[in-house]
């Protein structure tokens, strides 16, 4: 794949005057709308990565980017210091999609991620009885939670981890999909516990989908053990699996749940922590909080991003399309797929290099063909698109997909 002399230029000046925290595919999008972006020749694509899974309600949807405009020209910020009369009707709004009793308000990701940790300890020190600085986080090898140091304290990543010590300590890292390795863990250290925090598929490991069960046994570990079960659904959650949360299809409700990315369909970065009053209200004011946690404008966005999800029954489409993508992905006979695996619209494929290709170059040979994905550790293709995708759209671009590793099959 070539880059045109005008897409040339924009990658120059980030290379020139960006840090260089990441590799991205040689493309460079100017425009989006539903699960299609162009760039700035004017190519369209199918966007078979959502932003990371962040714009499963589609590109610029409609319905959210007018809530935008209108909150916008109306108030945007006012930080916590005032009320306002966004917060309320829409911590109010959580209450009733979500079924806790309170909702704290955060922007990225990583920033929920550390809330919902400050929370487990602040509660397993009030209310567990965890003796001062001796709590404990359980976390799962092979985790993707975000980039602070606390976050990069439980990676198993060494891209992610290397020189950015010292490290927070009160951490222990435990197999993912090992119920035995949480169990004889907690045998030996569940008084000083205060949470295990897991991803319900592991999205940037490469889409790793435990066992059936796996959650609801450490579900129920945990609550053998008074320790809270906090589930990562920045990735998983808002309909991408098939289900409003990845732990529904156990029947599972964490303790603590951490949402972001799409809970405002890609528009702002939006993110929040969900949790009943008996944990959430362990924090006192003074002892957490953000600027924009929970601004005006991110309040009306978020409330428009989920009435679409369910207006347009995206959790339902994920599950039906994401049935379709992994038959038609099974169904290719190449030496270049190893395995496929997935749920709902959450999907990779595990490719084995052949005669010199590998993920990278059939990503650059999709890109060619109109749809953009990309490798993660190498060997992986995530493919997940926004679930406003329709059945024909989603079979084109099946078509893209085998018919880019078909000519890598015969190049030579
Ligand atoms: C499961 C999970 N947790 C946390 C994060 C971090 O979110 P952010 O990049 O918004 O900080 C991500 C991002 O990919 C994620 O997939």
């Amino acid at each position: 794949m070539t880059s045109t002399s005008q897409a040339r230029q924009y990658i120059d000046l980030e290379e020139k005057y960006g840090a260089h925290n990441y590799h991205p595919l040689p493309v460079v999008l100017s425009k989006g709308k539903g699960c299609y972006v162009w760039d700035v020749d004017g190519k369209k694509y199918f966007d078979f990565l959502s932003a990371y899974s962040a714009v499963n309600q589609g590109h610029s949807h409609p319905k959210i980017v007018a809530a935008l405009r209108e909150q916008a020209e109306r108030l945007c910020l006012t930080s916590r210091a005032f009320y306002n009369d966004a917060l309320g009707p829409y911590e109010r709004f959580m209450h009733d999609y979500f079924g806790y009793d309170k909702i704290l308000p955060m922007n990225s990701g990583a920033e929920a991620v550390e809330t919902a940790l400050k929370l487990a300890r602040k509660w397993g020190y009030l209310n567990k009885g965890i003796p001062e600085n001796e709590a404990i986080i359980v976390a799962c090898n092979g985790n993707f939670h975000g980039r602070t140091i606390t976050i990069v304290s439980l990676s198993s990543d060494s891209d992610a981890r290397a020189e950015y010590g010292p490290y927070t300590p009160g951490i222990e890292v435990i197999p993912y999909n090992d119920v035995e390795a949480l169990s004889s863990l907690f045998e030996e250290k569940a008084a000083s516990i205060a949470g295990f925090l897991v991803e319900p598929i592991q999205g940037e490991a490469g889409v790793i989908v435990p066992d059936e069960g796996y959650l609801k046994k450490c579900h129920e570990l945990c609550k053998a053990h008074n320790v809270l079960f906090i589930a990562d659904e920045i990735q998983t959650g808002i309909g991408r699996t098939g289900r409003m949360l990845c732990c529904d299809h156990e029947g599972v409700r964490p303790d603590i749940v951490i949402l972001g990315k799409a809970l405002s369909g890609g528009v702002l970065p939006v993110s929040a922590v969900l949790a009943d009053d008996e944990i959430m209200l362990t924090i006192k004011p003074g002892q957490h909080g953000s600027t924009f946690g929970g601004f005006p404008l991110a309040c009306k966005v978020a409330m428009a991003a989920l009435e679409v999800v369910k207006e347009e029954k995206l959790a339902e489409k994920a599950k039906q399309l994401g049935e379709i993508f992994r038959n038609e992905m099974l169904a290719i006979k190449s030496p270049l797929i190893r395995l496929v695996r997935g749920k709902g619209l959450l999907n990779a494929i595990v490719i084995a290099p052949h005669k010199g290709k590998d993920a990278w170059i059939l990503c650059l040979k999709m890109a060619e063909n109109g749809l953009l994905a990309k490798p993660t550790h190498g060997d992986i293709i995530r493919f997940a698109p926004p679930l406003v995708i329709t059945e024909e759209e989603l079979m084109e671009a099946i078509g893209i997909i085998k018919e880019s590793i078909r000519s890598l099959e015969i190049a030579e």
